[in-house]
């Protein structure tokens, strides 16, 4: 079976998540025999379109351009079995370089108009591949999809060609963040085995569909933390691809803030193993102290003291937001005694490192 993925996002560098997704669902396409060729939209020429219909009367079924699109890509769309669509979602919608290439693919129609009760339809003039849509958002909701899979279902369920799957990832940051790590992994592999259930069985389950759109965090938690994100790219003057080398969380301004990023970057491995209360105390009536109650796995930020830390953290609040965000060195700090610790000080390393 022949698959051709066509990558539309502009990003390059492993910074694109589109790409990320389509390359899990070719794994799993190519481990169930798939034979797929992955294109970077990026690379190609594909005019748009000039609605001049010479495809459909002067010249049918070919278009007047002599471009990659009639040159390379739509004879390799019409030999495929399949065509992935793959796109970041912009304004609800393709990117504009995908929504061009779908455009190109009119000589496949004819003009002849055909009712089918409530809509319209031009028939297909040569046998189309059958589609799925994978695309990804920023933001958290599922239904920021809606307006895409209506038009997709309207568009690629034709005379002679199948929707077979559409794949949506909300909140799709969280698949290249450092602390969403092993939840990503999940996903992931939910993608690879969406890629081999459209192989084998033509479509995707609904456990496995499942897995790909769950969500990560609490909406309002995606909210606050993509809310900071962007407002340290400003602050920093970078744009997300150089914020993002760094690995580093955005800048708390706040206690609360802080409590919300913290338990994000501890250490997950170890604080599986761990159950501790470490406590923050910041010196200063302008700061309120909180504490992180870690058990089974959870990290729970709470306000105020606790009665019995393992740890007690005794900083400026500015130079943990700095040892945090990789501004101060943790350990060169502690040597100069800008900051002291009482308790279990292995707790230290072993949660932040
Ligand atoms: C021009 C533009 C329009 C966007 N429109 C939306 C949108 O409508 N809804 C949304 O949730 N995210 C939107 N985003 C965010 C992207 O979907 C998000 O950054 C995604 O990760 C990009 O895909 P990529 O990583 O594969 O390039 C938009 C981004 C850009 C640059």
């Amino acid at each position: 079976m022949k698959v051709m993925a066509i990558n539309a996002s502009p990003r390059t560098q492993g910074e694109s998540r589109s790409e990320l997704l389509l390359k899990h669902l070719v794994n799993g396409m190519e481990k169930a025999k798939a034979e797929v060729d992955v294109v970077n939209l990026r690379e190609y020429e594909v005019k748009f379109c000039q609605g001049c219909f010479s495809c459909w009367t002067k010249t049918p079924g070919t278009c007047i351009f002599k471009d990659d699109m009639s040159r390379i890509l739509f004879p390799q769309w019409q030999e495929a079995d399949i065509v992935v669509y793959s796109s970041p979602l912009y304004y609800r919608g393709l990117a504009s370089k995908l929504q061009a290439f779908v455009e190109r693919t009119l000589p496949s129609l004819k003009p002849d108009l055909i009712s089918d009760g409530d809509r319209t339809h031009h028939p297909a003039r040569i046998k189309s591949p059958d589609f799925v849509v994978l695309s990804v958002a920023g933001f958290p909701d599922l239904k920021e999809f809606d307006l895409l899979s209506d038009w997709s279902k309207t568009n690629f369920n034709g005379d002679n060609s199948n929707l077979l799957a559409e794949i949506y990832r909300p909140a799709s940051q969280v698949l290249t963040q450092k602390h969403f790590k092993s939840a990503a992994e999940v996903i992931f592999k939910a993608v690879r085995q969406a890629g081999g259930e459209i192989i084998t069985k033509r479509r995707v389950s609904d456990e496995t569909m499942a897995k790909i759109t769950q969500p990560l965090h609490d909406k309002d938690v995606i909210i606050k933390t993509s809310n900071l994100y962007w407002q340290s790219c400003i602050d920093q003057d970078v744009i997300p691809k150089q914020f993002d080398k760094k690995q580093c969380p955005p800048t708390p301004k706040t206690v609360e803030d802080m409590m919300l990023l913290l338990p994000m970057g501890i250490n997950k491995k170890n604080a599986g193993k761990t159950d501790a209360i470490v406590q923050f105390s910041f010196g200063s009536g302008t700061h309120e102290d909180f504490y992180l109650d870690i058990s089974n796995g959870k990290v729970n930020a709470l306000k105020g003291t606790s009665e019995k830390p393992d740890l007690t953290i005794i900083t400026p609040f500015k130079l943990w937001r700095d040892i945090m965000t990789g501004v101060s060195d943790g350990t060169q700090k502690f040597m100069e005694g800008a900051y002291t610790i009482e308790g279990d000080g292995d707790l230290l390393i072993k949660l932040f490192s």
